[in-house]
Formats: C-alpha cells, structure tokens, sequence
C-alpha cells in the first residue's frame, strides 16, 4: 500500500505496509489499525528523515491527515509520532506541530573522498556552441509573453505531429527570404533539433526497406551514429577543394550534405557540383538532405541560397535554432517533399514531441524582427573574432593557415605535417579544449588524414575571447 503524500506542501512516497515500493520494512497488515502498520510507518518515517528525504525542520502533516492520506487510523499514526518523537527523529511542541528534529540526519559512513569531477577547460574553442552568454534573454521573455498572451487555449492541447502552425508559418516567411528555401508551412516539420530530424529521416527511409546512406568524408561522427542506429550503412563520398563530390552517388536512397558550408572542412559546394547532386536525385529519385546549420552567418561572401531551392521535390531542408539562438532550445525544422511528410509525421510518433510555448515563443520572435535583429547582432560579433583570430595567427604562428572562414563560427587551422599531436597535449596543459580535424574524418574516407585543428570561435563569451585566442598562438607551432 504504498502512497504518495502530498499534504502541506510535502511530497513522500510512503509505504507503511511494508509490503509495497516504498522504504518501510515493517510486516503490518495492511488493514489500517494494529501493531504491524504502527510499525511499518515508523520504519518508513524514520528511513525517509535518516536518508534526508525529509529534510530537518519539515513539518509532518497533522497526524488526521496523514492517516486520511494513507488509508489508516489517526491513533497508528499518532502513536508512530509518538515512537520517533522518543527516539529523536522528530520534535513536537505545541503550537508548531510535529517537525523533524535539526539533527537528525545521519551523515553517510561512507568515507571515500568524492570522485574529483573532471575539471572543465579554461577555453571551449571546441565547435558547434555559439555564445550563449549572449542569448536575448531579455527579447526571448518580451516574446514569450506576448506568444502565451495571444495563445487561443487549444494550443496547449496535444498538438499536430508537423509542430505549431504559428512557428512553421513563420519559418515559411523567413526561410524564403533569408536562405530561399521554396516552404509552404504544410510540408515543415517541427524537430527537437536537426539531430532529431535525422532520425525521423533515418526511420522512415529504413521503414521503406533502405540499408545505407550516402555522407561527406568529414562530418560529425553523432549524426552518422544516429542514422546507423536507424538502420543505415553510411558510405562516404569523395571530398576535394570543390566540396564533396557527388560523382560517385549510385542507388543510395539519400545523401546528406552540408552545401552551404560544410561542416567542418568550411567549403562551399561547387555550383557544378550543386546541379550534379540535385540531378542525381531526380534521375534515382533519391533524396538530398540538406543540412543548412549555420546559414545564417555569411561574412565575406554572398549568401549561397539553399539547394532545396532547386528541387523542393528531392531535396529535405534542415534548419536548426542551435546555431543562431541556443541548442539547449532543441529546435530545429525541415522543409520536406510532400511525399514524406506522412512517413515523417509516422516516424515522429504521430504527435508534437517539441514543447509548445517554445516554438510559440520563437514564432513570435520571428515574426516581430527580433530574430533578425539577434543575429545581425551575432554575425557582427563573430565576424570580428574571426578577424582577431585571423591577424592574431598571422602574428604570432604564421606557418598555421586558417580556412572555411567566409561563413559560420569555426574555422580549420592546418598544422605543419605531424605537429597535431603534440598541439593537442600543448592545448591540454593550456586548458584549451580542441578538436582535431581527424575528429570529424570518417572511418572509411578515402582522402589521407591532414593535421589540422577545427577552433570554434562562437562559444566563448566576449570577455574571454582575447584569453583565448591567447592560449591557442601559445600551443601552435
Ligand atoms: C554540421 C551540423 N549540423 C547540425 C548541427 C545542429 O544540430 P542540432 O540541431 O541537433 O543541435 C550541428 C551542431 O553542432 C552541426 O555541427
């Protein structure tokens, strides 16, 4: 018979009879009254104070209410009081009820020195964060508001498995005129992050009896993990100064790329190599997945529109609010062919899995300009730590060479030939956490590993850019 308690505000899960889930250790019957349950509520108070369950000074329920609680007489609950009054556990004094006593819990035996938490890095120069120090906050809370003043009620009902319509009838406005994705709120879906989308992806094209995947030779290792879980063989193309070449694509029911930007060597997609992927995908009838993270954030170059503008048939737009807001929002979006949207929707669970007052809340960022305010504001600050980071490699490592820097917030920084390993340990004693380019290359690329770093330059906070940019002239060669 165990219960949970909640009364005056506190929150136990009690077990008088022994016989249940819950601490006590008691025999009792389980019938309300008698010896056994006496007992079992005392053992089971008494395990809850001395564990700090109930935390010193808490005042217990009035012995009427907790027996209404628990389903037992009040005197078995007053003579449990009674017993761990006596025995210390608990006070009473008139006036202020039944508490449990300052002292009474019993610090852990346990002498081991607690495991030493790993010490986190002075600089995260690691990439994929931007700075989140730098999160309108104060924007983010005017839109809530408005976003949850507006609500009708329904919204917060369980929703439609695509996302709110609010948020993808912003995102249709936006993607057409920020990255000219070709969007009709109908066929965006809504995803805890473009990682989620993924999966949704991976799910559905394994669902249709699909094996293996298609994947640039660098990339992240958690995406190509989360489509092997699905169920697919990833197998790298070719990638050159041109991009990823799509010329060795066969029958593999999809390809993912990053063409605007790729992630991490920085390249964009070569125009020829743009219409050759799109023209695969309509002879095969594959599907390209375009997975734009960071097309927010040009700097030196016109902006290269999406793909999935040339092929809103063939191609999945992935769009992701990780870069330009935070990740720890998980909210991401994909513009979808109308012919997936179903199995999508069927992957996702058939129901809204993304909390509805954010993606409310982001359709009202959105829409009211806030968005685009925010990451003018971001564009300009990352732009000027590339610039330091930039002059700063000039000055003081000049055999370092930085690249895939027109765009995003990390840039690859190749190292003289067999100097990687020693940069990283260098990085290490610094407090620099790093990663190497090797990081990012999959197993089965065929290109030769090159020495290279990828830097981040989008997570520190501004006042800890300089220090790091410091730390990283001071480990390289
Ligand atoms: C290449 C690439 N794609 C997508 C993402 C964003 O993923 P998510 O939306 O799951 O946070 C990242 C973030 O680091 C990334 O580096």
């Amino acid at each position: 018979m165990a219960k949970s308690w909640a009364t005056l505000g506190v929150d136990l899960h009690l077990d008088p009879t022994g016989t249940g889930t819950g601490t006590g250790t008691g025999t009792g019957t389980g019938t309300g009254t008698g010896t056994g349950v006496r007992r079992g509520l005392t053992d089971a108070l008494r395990d809850a104070v001395r564990t700090g369950r109930l935390a010193p000074g808490t005042r217990l329920p009035s012995s009427r209410s907790l027996a209404t609680d628990l389903g037992i007489a009040r005197n078995t609950v007053a003579d449990a009081y009674a017993d761990l009054v006596a025995e210390g556990w608990l006070t009473a004094r008139q006036g202020s009820g039944t508490r449990v006593a300052e002292r009474a819990v019993v610090p852990p035996t346990d002498t081991t020195p607690p495991r030493r938490l790993r010490s986190r890095p002075t600089y995260d120069l690691v990439p994929g964060t931007p700075d989140l120090a730098a999160f309108p906050r104060t924007e983010w809370l005017k839109a809530a508001r408005r976003a949850l003043t507006a609500a009708p009620y329904q919204a917060l009902g369980y929703g439609d498995p695509r996302g709110r319509v609010e948020l993808r009838t912003a995102l249709a406005a936006y993607l057409s005129r920020a990255r000219g994705v070709g969007a009709d709120p109908e066929h965006i879906l809504i995803s805890a992050g473009i990682s989620n989308g993924l999966r949704l992806i991976g799910t559905a094209l394994r669902a249709r009896g699909s094996r293996a995947i298609a994947v640039e030779s660098y990339g992240l290792t958690a995406h190509w993990q989360i489509l092997a879980e699905a169920g697919l063989r990833t197998r790298p193309l070719p990638f050159d100064q041109l991009g990823t070449n799509p010329a060795q694509l066969t029958d593999e029911p999809a390809v993912l790329l990053t063409p605007a930007h790729q992630f991490p060597m920085g390249v964009p997609l070569h125009h020829d190599r743009r219409s050759a992927v799109v023209d695969w995908a309509r002879r095969t009838g594959g599907l390209v997945l375009e997975d734009d993270y960071d097309g927010e954030f040009r700097y030196d170059r016109q902006p290269i529109g999406a793909l999935q503008g040339l092929d809103p048939n063939h191609v999945v737009y992935l769009g992701t609010a990780s870069k330009s807001l935070a990740p720890g929002l998980r909210l991401a979006w994909m513009v979808l062919p109308p012919s997936l949207m179903e199995e999508i929707a069927k992957a996702k669970g058939g129901i809204d899995t993304c909390g509805v007052l954010d993606q409310l809340t982001l359709a009202e960022f959105i829409t009211s300009g806030a968005y685009d305010r925010h990451v003018r504001a971001a564009r300009l600050r990352y732009r000027r730590r590339r610039d330091t980071l930039v002059e700063a490699l000039a000055q003081h490592a000049p055999d370092v060479h930085a690249t895939g820097i027109a765009a995003g917030f990390h840039a690859v920084l190749s190292l003289p030939p067999g100097t990687e390993q020693s940069v990283v340990q260098a990085a290490a004693w610094q407090g620099l956490a790093l990663h190497t380019l090797s990081f990012y290359r999959h197993e089965h690329a065929v290109a030769a590993p090159l020495d290279a770093l990828v830097v981040g330059y989008g997570t520190p906070p501004d006042h800890a850019w300089a220090g790091a940019v410091e730390a990283l002239c001071r480990v390289l060669p």
